[in-house]
C-alpha cells in the first residue's frame, strides 16, 4: 500500500515558514546576505560599503599576506583538492606538522585536524560517548556539539546556561545513570560572548568523576597569554580533558582539530566516522591555518590579542553609554575584567531585532541577528563582534550610525531594552 504521508509535507507547512516569507517579502532576511570583498572590518556588500561587525575573523587574519601565502604556497605544491579522506589518500605531511603545532600549542599530547568544526566536534562526541553514558551540555552549547552529543546516543542531561548549581545537580543524577561521564561546555559562548566559569566547573567534574570536554572556537587565538583560549586564561588547562578548536575564526580559514591524550586522539584517528569518511580539507585551507597559528605563536601574536581585546571593550562600552542594552564586562579570578570579541546588543523581540538589524543594515553597518533557537525564547540579540584590525575612526563610524538608528527606531517602535543597572 503506498503510503499516505509525503515526506516533504514538512517542507511547506512549518513553523517558520509564514514568518520566512512576510520577512523575504519585506526584504528583511538578516540571512544569507552576499559578500563582494573579503572579510574585512570594511565589506562591500550587496552594492554598498558596509562596516563589518558580523564576522569570526577576530584577528583579520584572512587577508594578512603571511595567511594568504601559506594558502598559495599549499595549493601550488598539493593542488585543489586530496580528492579523498584523511584514512586512505587525503593526508599531508602538512596536517601532520599542523597537528603536531595544534597540540604544542594547546600542551597536550596529540591533536587531530578534521574538515571543519562542525565535524570536529560530530567526530568526537559521536564517538567517545555511546549508550549507556551521559553528555551534560550548557543549553547554550553549539548546535555541533548539540548533534554530537544525539548521535551518540549517550544519555543528554542539559543544564540551564552557565549555572553551576543545575550543572551541579546533572553531576549528581548523572552518579546514578551508571555509564561514564561527560561535560561539554563552551569557552566563550556564541551567541552570548560570556565565559564558561571553568575554574568551577572543573572542580565540579573532579568531585564527581566526570571528563571535561571545552570547545575553544571564540577563545582560541583571543584568550590567554598564548592565545590558547579559555582553559589557558583560567589556568586550568591540565583540567581539561579535551579541547576543540576550529579553523574558521580567528585561524582564517576552514576546519577544526580536537586536542587530548594520546589515547583518546588515538582511538578517534581509527574510529570517528566524521574523521574517516569524509574529505579531507582543502590543502590551502590546511597551509592558511598553518599560517595563522604560527602568527599567533610568534611575538606578533600577543599585540593581536590585546588590539582585538582591546576594540571589544571599546566598543561594548561605547554601545553602552548609547543607552543599549550589551553584555557586561566579566570578571576575572585576578580581579581584572574582560570582554570578548562577542558583543551581543539585547533586543528580545523577534521582529523588532530584524527591523533594527534593517536600519543598521541601510545605515552601513552590517551585524548578525540571533533568534530563537540560537538564543532563548523571547530573547533575540544583535550580535556583533570585533577585529584586530578595525582602527578607531571605524569603531566610532559604527556607533556614531548605532546611535541615528537607534534614535530613529525608538521614535517609531518604542524603547529598546536599557543597560541593566
Ligand atoms: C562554538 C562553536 N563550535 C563549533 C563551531 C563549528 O565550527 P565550524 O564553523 O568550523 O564548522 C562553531 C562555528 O560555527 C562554533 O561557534
Amino acid at each position: 500500500m503506498p503510503t499516505a504521508t509525503d515526506v516533504f509535507s514538512k517542507v511547506r507547512g512549518h513553523e517558520r515558514a509564514e514568518q520566512l516569507r512576510a520577512a523575504r517579502e519585506a526584504d528583511l532576511l538578516p540571512y544569507f546576505r552576499t559578500l563582494q570583498s573579503p572579510a574585512a572590518p570594511v565589506v562591500e556588500m550587496e552594492g554598498a560599503e558596509r562596516i563589518m561587525l558580523g564576522s569570526n575573523n577576530y584577528l583579520g587574519l584572512t587577508a594578512d599576506p603571511r595567511v594568504m601565502q601559506g594558502a598559495r604556497d599549499a595549493l601550488e605544491r598539493y593542488g585543489t583538492g586530496l580528492t579523498g579522506s584523511r584514512l586512505l589518500n587525503g593526508t599531508l605531511d602538512l596536517h601532520l606538522e599542523l597537528e603536531r603545532e595544534l597540540a604544542d600549542w594547546m600542551g597536550t599530547e596529540e591533536a587531530l585536524v578534521f574538515t571543519t568544526g562542525h565535524q570536529a566536534n560530530v567526530g568526537t562526541l559521536g564517538t567517545i560517548l555511546s549508550t549507556g553514558d551521559t553528555v551534560i551540555a550548557d543549553s547554550g552549547d553549539h548546535a555541533s556539539i548539540l548533534d554530537g552529543c544525539l548521535l551518540s546516543r549517550a544519555k543528554l542531561r542539559p543544564f540551564r546556561h552557565n549555572r553551576l548549581d543545575k550543572l551541579e545537580k546533572m553531576l549528581e543524577r548523572a552518579g546514578e545513570d551508571g555509564g561514564g561521564v561527560l561535560v561539554v561546555v563552551d569557552g566563550v559562548f556564541s551567541m552570548e560572548g560570556d565565559l564558561a566559569p571553568l575554574p568551577q566547573i572543573a572542580d565540579l567534574c573532579r568531585a564527581h568523576g566526570a571528563r571535561l570536554m571545552v570547545d575553544e572556537a571564540h577563545a582560541a587565538g583571543v584568550l590567554g597569554a598564548r592565545g590558547a583560549g579559555t582553559a589557558e586564561l583560567f589556568g586550568v588547562e591540565d583540567r581539561v580533558d579535551l579541547r576543540m578548536g576550529t579553523f574558521s575564526k580567528s585561524l582564517a580559514s576552514c576546519g577544526g582539530f580536537i586536542a587530548g591524550s594520546h589515547e583518546v586522539i588515538d582511538f578517534l584517528r581509527i574510529a570517528s566516522r566524521a574523521f574517516l569518511f569524509t574529505a579531507s580539507g582543502v590543502p590551502a585551507a590546511v597551509g592558511a591555518a598553518r599560517a595563522a597559528l604560527r602568527i599567533i605563536r610568534s611575538d606578533d601574536g600577543p599585540p593581536l590579542f590585546a588590539r582585538v581585546l582591546d576594540n571589544a571593550s571599546y566598543f561594548q562600552r561605547g554601545l553602552h553609554d548609547l543607552g543599549l542594552q550589551v553584555v557586561a564586562p566579566q570578571a576575572l579570578p585576578d580581579g581584572s575584567t574582560i570582554v570578548t570579541p562577542i558583543v551581543p546588543v539585547v533586543v528580545g523581540d523577534d521582529w523588532k531585532a530584524v527591523l533594527l538589524w534593517r536600519a543598521l543594515y541601510d545605515a552601513g553597518v552590517f551585524v548578525n541577528v540571533a533568534l530563537h533557537p540560537a538564543v532563548p525564547p523571547a530573547g533575540a540579540l544583535l550580535r556583533t563582534s570585533v577585529m584586530a584590525t578595525h582602527d578607531r575612526a571605524t569603531l566610532n563610524a559604527a556607533l556614531a550610525r548605532f546611535a541615528a538608528v537607534k534614535r530613529a527606531f525608538e521614535a517609531e517602535h518604542g524603547p529598546l531594552p536599557a543597560p541593566r543597572q
